[in-house]
């Protein structure tokens, strides 16, 4: 196999509050090879936010900081560059879509000020050029009429079309990697599907490697080559979309799978993993699952277990040797 274009190695990015030490991503390991896409899912609060801020060195600072681990981008640590170079990289070899795009998208410029100055920082090319790219990157994303999108506000737009515009800005240097973190959330159903065609069709297309954040096990089923599921900070399963749905190895994985909503008019009520993702902090010892697990033994309260792999290439963080497989669903 290629080198990964993305390798993540031990990273932990803490909150320093006065409550002490909250270590929102405590020791993570992921890779995506070039033209992947691979999901980073859990439930809101397990820290995927907090890598891909910590992939972009984003974190908000104070109270956060990258406390430990690499974030090689083709080979190179970012952890170690400066800001100055950290904003090359930042939207032309790797670029960020938002949850919510006004995070990203200034109230004050309309949508083509920004695009046009989006592709100026990053590549030499006169106003008048830019200007007409910014029109061709609106039309890509499915923005119909661009040429009247790019002198209205981003206020003006409904959110599936702020998010486009969003996904526009991001694709804008045509990045080899491209960070997704929960890009639909916010979005009727229908929008949602759009949006994720046009990240799909990117990544087929021009073979930008794609990393998914996402709380919805239904969007990684659809999305994903690989999965990493997350749980209070660590990785607890990892593998691909086809053995993980097939044999779960994680109880949490399973729960999440038995949560995903069926179809309607079925009789069965809507599951929901029992409890919730603990408030972490510094002395938490054993598997952070246990205090919802369904198999709890004595020794997960009192032992961490190590990933490890159950099959080829399928990594899990458990005690069990073997995790009861429920019916088929
Ligand atoms: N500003 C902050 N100060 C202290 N802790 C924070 C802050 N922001 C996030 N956290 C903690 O970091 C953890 C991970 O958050 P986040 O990465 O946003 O989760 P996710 O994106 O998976 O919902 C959470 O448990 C949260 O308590
Ligand atoms: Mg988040």
């Amino acid at each position: 196999m290629s080198e990964p274009v993305l390798r993540i190695e031990n990273l932990k990015t803490v909150f320093r509050t006065n409550r002490g030490e909250v270590p929102a991503v405590d020791g993570i390991d992921l890779a995506l090879y070039p033209g992947e896409v691979v999901g980073l899912v859990g439930e809101s609060g397990c820290g995927k936010s907090m890598t891909s801020l910590s992939v972009l060195r984003l974190v908000p600072s104070p109270p956060g900081v990258i406390a430990e681990g690499s974030i090689y981008l083709k080979g190179q640590d970012l952890i170690r560059l400066t800001e100055k170079e950290m904003c090359r990289i930042r939207g032309k070899t790797i670029s960020m879509i938002f949850q919510e795009p006004m995070t990203s998208l200034n109230p004050l410029f309309t949508v083509g000020q920004q695009l046009v100055e989006t592709l100026r920082i990053h590549e030499p090319i006169s106003r008048k050029d830019a200007r007409e790219k910014a029109a061709e990157l609106l039309a890509e994303v499915g923005i119909p009429r661009p040429e009247k999108v790019v002198k209205q506000y981003p206020h003006e737009l409904s959110g599936g079309m702020r998010q486009r515009v969003m996904i526009a800005m991001a694709i804008s240097c045509d990045p080899e990697v491209l960070i997704a973190d929960e890009p639909t959330t916010a979005l009727d159903v229908t929008i949602q599907a759009q949006i994720l065609d046009l990240i799909r069709e990117r990544n087929k297309r021009c073979g930008t490697s794609v990393l998914m954040i996402t709380h919805d096990l239904g969007v990684v089923a659809e999305m994903c080559d690989r999965i990493a599921v997350m749980y209070a900070g660590k990785v607890v399963e990892q593998g691909t979309v086809k053995d993980i749905f097939r044999s779960p190895q994680h109880p949490y994985t399973q729960g999440l799978i038995r949560s995903i909503p069926r179809l309607e008019g079925s009789r069965e009520r809507l599951y929901s993993i029992p409890g919730q993702v603990p408030v972490m902090n510094n002395l938490m010892t054993g598997c952070r699952f246990a205090t919802r697990c369904p198999y709890v033994m004595n020794r997960c309260r009192e032992e961490l277990p190590e990933l490890t792999e159950r099959n080829p290439r399928h990594y899990s963080r458990c005690w069990l040797e073997e995790l009861p497989q429920e019916d088929a669903i």
